[in-house]
């Protein structure tokens, strides 16, 4: 008997899970309470910009002419309820407004919301990422208010997929990572795994609290490895040196590894910062703050990078004000490859510069339109050249491909001054240079 797999809520996680899950052959419902969300999604459109899930997601949508019909979508609870023999929570858990900790509203909504349609027995899987302790209490509600009482059990799943590379990182998780307290969920989860997703990736079982916790100490690790090059990019500034060859010098320490040491205007997005923030905010509940309090400084520098390009601007248009200057903005998400402008480090430096007087035009691949609807007071424009005319400074602030390929004589004839600071370390200093650029990066010399 094939699984029928439900997937509560749609956003990245979810929308390219259960994609990932029809595509492995199991019957998948996806269930939002945005119907909007429902509508695109049943139409075969994905409400936001990540390469191939669109198409994988096309391949199975019932009513989809050609597709394998395995993957319907519903607003309805009871339907889930009723559909479900696994359960995947998918819903997000973003940063409290004003505070460190998550706001775990959304699933403890979603877990009410399902609980009194699980009639029969049933396994749930919590993927978000939740404060340590979370699944413990999840599964005491579930046991709790669920009409089939014991036979519905918890166990948590997360999810380590990027931005950009969802649809792979799913197909191919580098490890699968499950905590759960009984041999029947293990067996469960061994069998949705025992498909190409699990081949070669290694299948990791554990208790809920440590699998809460691989979670947010990966993305910790990570946010730390990157504020540690950036820390290092500050020192290389004050030297003299060039922390781009340093970085390549230090990775080939195959302890160090060459992977997540770019440094520039440093991290954003939803994961990386509100993970940080809500692992100290629940360290500080367990009275184990001191153990994490490292994380406050790897938020601090991260967040002095962006006041530093800020500085980098003022000065590359005079040293004083940015009042009467025009400054170019290339780049509106917090990474290439995705439309998502979470705690965008080039939308932060292009307000500030903004609420400073500047006159600031912003361009971006795919993020123009979330960036318009959050940010309306700022100046965009259609395309990269149309951004830098007549600026004072251009900077660079997310490493697009397109932006690798401008041609720096062309922009040059557009600009007011030929001044570009190279916010991700990612463009050919060489050619901007022979083409008349004064040409600037984070933590490298000056030419
Ligand atoms: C991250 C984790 O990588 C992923 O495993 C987890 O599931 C969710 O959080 P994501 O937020 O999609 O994924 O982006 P990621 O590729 O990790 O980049 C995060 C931020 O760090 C981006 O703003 C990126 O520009 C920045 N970054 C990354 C650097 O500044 N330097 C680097 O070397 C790498």
């Amino acid at each position: 008997m094939v699984l029928k797999i439900t997937v509560i809520g749609t956003g990245y996680l979810g929308a390219t899970h259960a994609a990932a899950m029809a595509e492995l052959g199991f019957e998948v419902l996806g269930l939002d309470v945005v119907p909007e969300k429902i509508e695109m999604l049943a139409a075969g459109k994905v409400p936001m910009y990540e390469p191939g899930l669109e198409e994988l997601l096309r391949l199975h949508v019932a009513g989809i002419e050609g597709s394998s019909g395995r993957l319907r979508f519903t607003t309805s609870y009871e339907e889930a309820g009723e559909f479900g023999d696994i359960h995947f929570m998918c819903v997000n858990t973003p940063q409290k407004h004003g505070e460190y900790a998550c706001d775990m509203s959304y699933v403890d909504s979603a877990f009410a919301s399902l609980a009194p349609h699980l009639k029969r027995p049933a396994l749930v899987v919590g993927k978000s990422t939740v404060p340590v302790g979370s699944a413990e209490r999840l599964a005491r509600l579930l046991t709790e208010t669920a009409p089939a009482g014991q036979d519905v059990e918890l166990a948590w799943n997360p999810e380590f997929l990027r931005e950009g590379f969802a649809v792979d990182d799913t197909l191919h998780p580098d490890r699968i990572v499950v905590g759960v307290e009984s041999e029947g969920a293990e067996k469960l989860l061994r069998e949705v795994y025992a498909t190409p997703i699990g081949e070669g990736s290694p299948f990791v079982v554990t208790d809920f609290p440590t699998a809460e916790l691989v979670k947010t100490a990966a993305n910790s690790f990570l946010a730390t490895k990157i504020s540690f090059i950036n820390a290092m990019a500050e020192v290389c500034e004050a030297a003299g040196g060039d922390v781009v060859k340093l970085a390549e010098a230090i990775g080939h320490d195959e302890r160090i590894g060459k992977k997540f040491l770019r440094a520039g205007v440093g991290f954003g997005g939803g994961c990386l910062p509100k993970d940080i923030r809500a692992f100290m905010a629940r360290a500080g509940e367990l009275g184990a703050d001191q153990a994490l309090t490292f994380l406050r400084e790897v938020d601090s520098i991260n967040m002095r990078r962006r006041g530093h390009m800020v500085e980098l601007a003022r000065e590359a248009v005079g040293g004083t004000s940015f009042l009467g200057k025009r400054v170019a903005v290339l780049g509106a998400t917090f990474k290439p490859d995705s439309d998502d402008i979470r705690d965008s480090p080039a939308l932060n430096v292009a307000g500030q510069i903004h609420l400073q007087g500047g006159q600031v035009t912003v361009y971006d691949p795919k993020g123009m339109s979330n960036a318009r609807r959050l940010f309306p007071t700022l100046g965009y424009a259609d395309s990269a050249l149309e951004a830098v005319r007549g600026a004072d400074v251009v900077l660079h602030l997310t490493e697009w491909r397109e932006f690798r390929k401008l041609d720096p004589a062309e922009l040059k004839e557009a600009v007011a001054a030929p001044i570009i600071l190279d916010g991700r370390n990612a463009l050919d200093a060489g050619a901007w240079r022979e083409a008349g650029w004064t040409y600037r990066a984070m933590g490298r010399p000056r030419a």
